[in-house]
């Protein structure tokens, strides 16, 4: 079911680049970046009893519906599948599953990840700050590694809808990379200097998702998640693909990023051991009405 038909328009340069490699044609670099990024998502399953949490909203019933906004190609239902807990749940709960992409690629890879519990239901193909939220809303509410192209002045809209989107009782969850973290890090060595007359926007941190929330009536609790990547130098493709992912550009080749000395200093600070190394700090929010 698709509520939503036409399709989104880039509302930035940044989200132009991500809408362009969301796509069958930025396959081969999504999948280069998944071979570090997995993590992520590994991290966030492991980061709560999401069992719990699923059994919570259902409050005695046997399902429960979810918003996955920035739904990306399914890595963290993906992540939640591999845990003994969350796939137990099948034939106990059904988390009734709305995707939500600009990008019908990400739709579609997304939608081909879920099994139960969770079970597909309506997609939505446009941005967080273009939806249109049905009345109720969804139990749960979540965006992982999903709002780094929302730019400045549509933040405050995306994270209204967000908001919008949550049931009355129900729960929303960020998960956003903050400034610290090597996603906004490389994001803004790389357009120092490859993207000099200031084109691209800035990737949104979890500290800009976070003031945005602030304003709206709802209680934010917070965690940080620690943790490393990484890739064998020698495994050049891998940290290439990788790289250019993080930067959705791929016409700048790793020697090119190596030898720029605001890039390639960055890199030098990630080398250890013959790997380059990269440190994450993830927020993870939690969202309830006030
Ligand atoms: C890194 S992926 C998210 C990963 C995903 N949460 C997962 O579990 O695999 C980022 C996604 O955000 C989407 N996106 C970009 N701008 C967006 C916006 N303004 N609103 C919603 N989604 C957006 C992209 O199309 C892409 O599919």
């Amino acid at each position: 079911m698709h509520p939503t038909s036409s399709p989104p328009t880039p509302s930035s340069a940044t989200s132009a680049a991500s809408l362009a490699h969301w796509s069958e044609a930025g396959r081969r670099g999504m999948e280069a970046f998944y071979a570090l990024a997995t993590e992520d998502y590994r991290q966030l399953a492991a980061a709560r009893d999401w069992a719990g949490t699923f059994r919570d909203l259902a409050a005695g019933g046997d399902r429960l519906t979810l918003l996955d906004v920035a739904c990306g190609s399914g890595k963290f239902p993906t992540a939640l599948l591999a845990t003994p807990d969350v796939a137990a749940l099948a034939g106990e709960l059904v988390v009734e599953t709305d995707l939500l992409d600009p990008s019908r690629f990400s739709l579609d890879e997304a939608r081909g990840t879920l099994a139960p519990p969770f079970v597909g239901a309506a997609d939505h193909e446009c941005t967080v700050e273009d939806l249109v939220v049905r009345p109720g809303g969804w139990d749960l509410v979540w965006s992982t590694h999903g709002l780094y192209a929302l730019a400045p002045d549509v933040l405050d809209a995306g994270m209204a809808r967000f908001v919008e989107a949550i049931a009355p009782g129900g729960l929303g969850v960020v998960a956003q990379a903050t400034a610290a973290s090597h996603y906004l890090v490389v994001d803004e060595a790389f357009r120092r200097s490859f993207d000099p007359d200031g084109v691209r926007v800035p990737y949104t941190a979890a500290e800009e998702v976070r003031v945005a929330l602030d304003a709206l009536p709802v209680t934010v609790a917070e965690e940080l998640l620690t943790y490393r990547t990484s890739v064998a130098q020698d495994d050049r493709d891998t940290a290439e693909g990788f790289l250019q992912r993080c930067v959705f550009d791929d016409s700048v080749s790793l020697d090119q990023m190596l030898a720029d000395p605001v890039v390639g200093g960055y890199l030098a600070s990630c080398a250890e051991d013959g790997r380059w190394v990269f440190d994450h700090q993830v927020a993870l929010i939690s969202v309830r009405h006030a």
